[in-house]
């Protein structure tokens, strides 16, 4: 695996790639890969020639600058389970070389970064933009892969396409799991015992709810039955439980018959925050 750290020495070798009619397949990553991001490479590998991942920990789509701090860093892992899942290149920038100048730019996603982890994180999807576009316009990939764990991110980076008239393909890929249900997350690292332990009952409320959603239970109480169960230990802060439409992501409150559903959950553990989602069958 070739490691490159500026944009100067990246940008050739791809180039290189893409004149021998190579496919670039890459995966954005903040680090502190698990399971759920090497399932991103497996993907890029069967679906590309060249699969990049970059691993960079943006500041400008973090709204808590302790969740910055915190946030692990662990380069030297990383490099070797990508290595050994066979990824060609890794890029590690350093702020410099994604930002040389402050990125002003403002995006305009519409009702998407108004919802749920938009509403709840002022700014976050606007950093998630300018750092995707960067590093867009540095690996210029024909493919990128993006985990369903981040369903609205999805959403947003097909806007980001459109807004940026990017011709990229953008493949969302399923949610990894750990035995308990838990998704996988670089966060999940930082919960103690206890808090780890407390984590399972986020997927298995959204279970739950989806089980009673399909009885025929009305939303509005659904989110009561959810808001009452989190409410029993005070380890857990809720910021949103919404059932909303999965294509337009807008809340609902009543189940459509129009089409797919999705159950989005934000929860503090402790002083971790923890995102997930299912998408109603
Ligand atoms: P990060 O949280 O490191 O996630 C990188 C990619 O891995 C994202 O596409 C995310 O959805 C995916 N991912 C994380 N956990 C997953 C799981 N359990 N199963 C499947 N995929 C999973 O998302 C970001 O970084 C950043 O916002 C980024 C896009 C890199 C921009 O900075």
């Amino acid at each position: 695996m070739i490691i490159v750290r500026n944009k100067a020495e990246l940008m050739p070798i791809l180039e290189r790639q893409r004149v021998n009619g190579k496919i670039i397949g890459f995966v954005p990553t903040m680090g502190a890969l698990h399971a759920g991001h090497i399932s991103l490479i497996e993907n890029s590998l069967k679906q590309s020639d060249f699969t990049v991942c970059s691993i960079f920990v943006n500041p400008t789509q973090f709204n808590d600058k302790a969740d910055l701090e915190r946030y692990p860093r662990m380069p030297e892992k990383d490099a070797a389970m990508l290595e050994k899942a066979g990824c060609h290149m890794l890029y590690m920038p350093e702020v410099m070389d994604i930002y040389p100048e402050t990125d002003t730019r403002v995006f305009d996603f519409g009702h998407l970064d108004k919802v749920l982890e938009g509403a709840h994180r002022a700014g976050h999807f606007n950093g998630v933009g300018q750092v995707v576009s960067r590093l867009f316009d540095i690996v210029k990939p024909q493919k990128a892969f993006f985990g369903l764990k981040d369903y609205q991110q999805v959403a947003i980076i097909k806007k980001l396409c459109e807004i940026q008239n990017y011709q990229i393909e953008i493949i969302p890929c399923p949610i990894l799991r750990e035995t308990d249900g838990l998704a996988m997350s670089s966060r999940n690292m930082l919960l103690n015992e206890e808090e780890r332990k407390a984590a399972s009952l986020i997927p298995q409320l959204m279970q739950e709810a989806q089980a009673r959603l399909k009885n025929a239970e009305p939303i509005d109480s659904v989110k009561k039955y959810v808001f009452e169960k989190l409410s029993h230990n005070p380890i857990y802060k809720p910021d949103y439980f919404e059932v909303c439409d999965a294509n337009t992501l807008l809340p609902l409150n009543s189940l459509t018959i129009k089409g797919p559903s999705i159950i989005l959950i934000a929860c503090f553990v402790g002083k971790i925050r923890l995102i997930d989602n299912l998408v109603m069958n």
